[in-house]
């Protein structure tokens, strides 16, 4: 495996590659590296010749009160995982790289930003948009993997593709969950022993939203009612948004006809959580009608 610190390096690599017809996938990351992200890095593995991995832990996706210096950076422990699941290229660009004096230019995607996570972190997407599209144009990948952990995330970079002519196939890789259902995170090791026990909450709350649904419950102020009220009664959690939405434009939904997907943000402490479910109501119909029969 190859280290590349430098944009311009790492775009002759893949221009080189892509001129003998060497497809290449990419798993951008924030390093700290878990199972989660081995799975991506598993899953890009099957679908391309050559797999570029970037850890960078991008500055202008935090806010000012956030954690970007405890940020954690086990640079060496990420590379051994790189190197266990067959990446070519460790990419780990220095901020002055990424963002070199007179830099000037954001990419917004002003919709999909404006709620739920977008709400919470001003300023968080655009600087999500803009380094993602900065790391498109450096790795040139054929096709890049995100995590459904991340859902505003994912569909950010949906639309960003697609307005922009990218040119990148976007694959959304389903969240990892720990055996108790909280979903993998560079950010769960902050979590105390008693934050810990008490973080899965979240996911038992979606999962009631998710019941809630296939039980045949349409109203989303209801469902979400209910998420609240698992929630409450499992754990001593401060609510960011617990949220019914439509998976395309993450609007809030007041009936839930066929798809909907469950956003979630809680506080346990200090440490914030997100997570989401997607439900359907067509599929669980179906699999009503077929049991009866
Ligand atoms: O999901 C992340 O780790 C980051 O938001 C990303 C996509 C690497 C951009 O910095």
């Amino acid at each position: 495996m190859k280290i590349l610190r430098s944009p311009k390096a790492m775009t002759a690599w893949s221009l080189g590659l892509r001129r003998e017809g060497v497809t290449i996938g990419f798993v951008p990351t924030m390093g700290a590296l878990h199972d989660g992200h081995r799975a991506l890095i598993r899953a890009a593995r099957l679908k391309c010749d050559a797999l570029v991995v970037s850890i960078f832990v991008n500055p202008t996706q935090f806010g000012p009160a956030e954690d970007l210096s405890k940020y954690p950076r086990p640079i060496a422990k990420d590379r051994t995982l790189c190197r266990q699941e067959g990446v070519d290229i460790c990419f780990e660009p220095t901020a002055a790289g990424m963002y070199p004096e007179g830099f000037q230019t954001t990419v917004t995607v002003p919709e999909i930003s404006r709620l739920w996570e977008g709400a919470v972190r001003p300023h968080h997407f655009a600087g999500v948009a803009t380094v993602v599209t900065k790391l498109f144009g450096m790795v040139r990948p054929d096709l890049a993997l995100f995590g459904q952990k991340d859902f505003q995330q994912a569909a950010l970079v949906r639309r960003m593709i697609d307005d922009l002519n990218l040119g990148v196939t976007l694959i959304v890789h389903p969240t990892v969950r720990e055996q108790d259902g909280l979903a993998m995170s560079s950010r769960n090791v902050y979590l105390s022993p008693e934050e810990r026990a008490a973080a899965p909450v979240l996911f038992k709350s979606l999962q009631a939203g998710v019941a809630a649904i296939r039980g045949g419950i349409q109203d989303g102020a209801r469902i979400q009612s209910i998420m609240k009220e698992t929630l409450r009664r499992h754990a001593d959690a401060a609510i960011d948004y617990l949220a019914v939405c439509d998976p395309q434009t993450l609007e809030p939904l007041q009936t839930v006809t066929s798809q909907a997907v469950l956003l979630g943000a809680i506080r346990i402490g200090s440490v914030r959580l997100i997570d989401n479910m997607l439900a359907s109501r067509s599929k669980t119909s179906t699999t009503r009608r077929s049991r009866s029969k």
